[in-house]
């Protein structure tokens, strides 16, 4: 199990479709405990495969009193309601935005023995479940946000990046955010 780098915007693999995994092997445990690592120590309630610049179908949530949930190969069968609420993204730091999700899901995927799971959520861990199945398909939630106000955020990004350059950002547990 090990720390893992996170990708930032402008890292061409969060742009990328994540494949589909073929099973559950020790490959993808380590995988999967890599990312709760990462994420522990980086404050966060979810984290994709893409963020640590693995294109797999590989995601985790973890939201208080609501569990947490491997999501391998994950398919969302319904989605119900609306709710809209603030998002940020340990692969955008600071940047946050209200999004519009469904105010339930229900998923399918397997988890880290290969069994296939059904998972009903609503709520933060629904907002959370949507946010990370996003993110196997290469959007971000500045994707899902008006164009004028992406355009700001953009903008402020550019400002909070500048004299870095790269896309690999090292965890260090202090760091926070409030969504992976
Ligand atoms: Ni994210």
């Amino acid at each position: 199990m090990s720390l893992r780098q996170l990708h930032l915007l402008g890292s061409p693999v969060l742009r990328q479709r994540a494949h589909e995994v073929a099973g559950v092997d020790d490959g993808v445990r380590a995988l999967v405990a890599d990312l709760f690592e990462t994420m522990r120590a980086a404050n966060g309630v979810g984290l994709a495969s893409n963020q640590i610049g693995v294109a797999r179908r590989v995601a985790i949530v973890s939201v208080q009193d609501q569990g947490e949930h491997v999501l391998v190969n994950p398919v969302i069968l319904e989605t119900d309601g609306r709710q809209v609420g603030e998002e940020g993204c340990l692969s955008i730091p600071e940047i946050f935005a209200d999004v519009d999700r469904a105010e339930r899901v229900v998923v399918e995927a397997l988890d880290e023995s290969g069994a296939r799971r059904r998972i009903e959520a609503s709520g933060m861990l629904a907002r959370a479940i949507q946010h990370e199945i996003d993110h196997l398909d290469g959007i971000l939630f500045l994707d899902r946000v008006g164009p004028l106000k992406r355009r700001r955020l953009l903008a402020d990004w550019k400002k909070s990046r500048k004299g870095e350059d790269g896309y690999l950002k090292d965890v260090v547990p202090e760091d926070s955010a409030k969504l992976g």
